[in-house]
């Protein structure tokens, strides 16, 4: 039986109010937050050097660094791997940004190698052709937490004498082949931003169990700086420093946080499986998979529209666009996480980073972007869409089983959305 999709009147699948917001704020988050606001610490307080030691030990890495974003931990692996000017390092064509720009912001120049469909990270079949001998390191990506084939990787970077980066800043609790993401390379980031398992409003970490990786990527942390500033400070800039910084108050909220991650993450993952179960059979929709020894925390519970079987190869794009419209009018809380490969982006399609063509422009190293390298990316784009909070707690697998409901009874009347506008 056709039913009228919400979006032209029809009843909600998911109820106004069903959905429950991310993270769940409690008393102790509270207590935390205040208390670190009443104390006279206000950058690098107990806090701050606790949680360092408690992320840490949750990991199982020997070192942690907090700072303020992923994307500021992303820049400090790179340097911490002796990166440079005219190094070449290979980079997914498919993730954030960030995993890209680290390497322009110390005028390393990203080689970008096309993801696998099923796992959508980095393909690493396809690694070994885009190496050279200016490649310095390997970012691998644990995309939508899933992890990136990173024993694989890991091996062809050695074969080469390569360093593996691990970009785990959506990847908290995922592992591979047994062991946690972040400790497998020689050194890794995370991001503790609104939309992360583990979420501090803004903020990330630098992690490696190499010494003399992660002092030299801490370097950054601190203005060049190699003393903290509750150790005294030397004045004086040992190398080239940012300001990676956070503050004791983000600390104290990353810290309530993370007292109750191995909570979420069973949670996340029991949502995602109803979800699946629900959705299991559905007509021209491709689920995500977990291939044996990856480990997935569903940070991203990415679908794909089989647009073949739809019909709709030549616009998938915006026929995906359409259903998205249909899907949200249903109350399902779902967007296009990335719609473009990063080679696209405007800053490395122009090669004009910061001004001037650098650094592509002031190094010897030639790389071809062209898009039709990274046909796996580009049919991604097109035919994906992806979910977060309604996986999350206090969400339960009663909001799964209303979602896949949505997605049911979308695709059951796609030619309601032929008509949408
Ligand atoms: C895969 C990936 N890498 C890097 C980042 C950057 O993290 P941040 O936003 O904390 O800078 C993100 C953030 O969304 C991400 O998803």
């Amino acid at each position: 039986m056709p039913e009228t999709l919400a979006i032209f009147g029809g009843t909600k699948a998911v109820p106004d109010g069903l959905m429950k917001p991310w993270p769940p704020i409690t008393d102790n988050d509270r207590k935390m937050v205040l208390a670190a606001l009443d104390s006279n610490a206000h950058t690098v307080g107990p806090n701050y050097t606790e949680l360092e030691k408690e992320f840490a030990a949750w990991l199982g890495a020997r070192h942690a660094v907090f700072c303020n974003s992923g994307t500021a931990a992303l820049h400090m692996a790179l340097v911490g791997c002796e990166c440079g000017c005219g190094d070449e390092v290979i980079v997914p064509a498919y993730t954030w940004p960030s995993s890209c720009t680290c390497c322009l912001h110390h005028n390393v120049i990203p080689v970008f190698v096309d993801i696998d469909w099923d796992t959508m990270n980095i393909d690493p079949a396809k690694i070994e052709a885009a190496i050279t001998r200016r490649t310095k390191a390997i970012i691998t990506v644990h995309l939508h937490g899933l992890s990136a084939d990173v024993g694989r990787i890991l091996a062809i970077a050695r074969k080469h004498k390569l360093r593996v980066i691990e970009d785990c800043c959506q990847a908290h609790g995922t592992t591979h082949g047994g062991k946690p993401v972040g400790t497998i390379g020689d050194c890794a980031a995370f991001s503790c931003n609104q939309n992360k398992i583990h979420c501090s409003g803004e903020g990330g970490f630098f992690v490696s169990n190499d010494d003399a990786i992660f002092e030299r990527g801490k370097t950054l942390w601190y203005f060049g700086e190699h003393r903290r500033p509750d150790t005294g400070t030397d004045y004086k800039a040992y190398g080239m420093g940012w300001m990676y910084r956070s503050s004791e108050l983000v600390a104290a909220f990353a810290r309530a946080q993370l007292a109750r991650l191995n909570d979420y993450l069973p949670q996340i993952k029991a949502n995602a499986q109803r979800l699946t179960e629900c959705l299991a059979g559905t007509p021209n929709l491709i689920l995500p998979v977990t291939p044996p020894g990856h480990g997935h925390n569903f940070y991203n519970y990415t679908i794909r529209f089989d647009m073949d079987a739809l019909g709709h190869a030549d616009d998938a794009a915006r026929f995906r666009d359409r259903l998205l419209k249909a899907l949200q009018a249903e109350g399902v809380d779902t967007s296009v996480w990335q719609g473009w490969p990063v080679p696209e982006m405007t800053a490395i399609a122009a090669r004009n980073a910061y001004g001037r063509g650098c650094p592509w422009k002031c190094t010897r190293t030639k790389v071809d972007y062209a898009l039709d390298q990274f046909p796996v990316a580009i049919r991604h784009c097109n035919w994906h869409t992806g979910m977060t909070t309604p996986l999350r707690p206090p969400n339960t697998p009663r909001l799964a089983e209303a979602v896949a409901a949505g997605i049911r009874k979308v695709l059951a009347n796609a030619d309601q959305v032929d008509k949408i506008e």
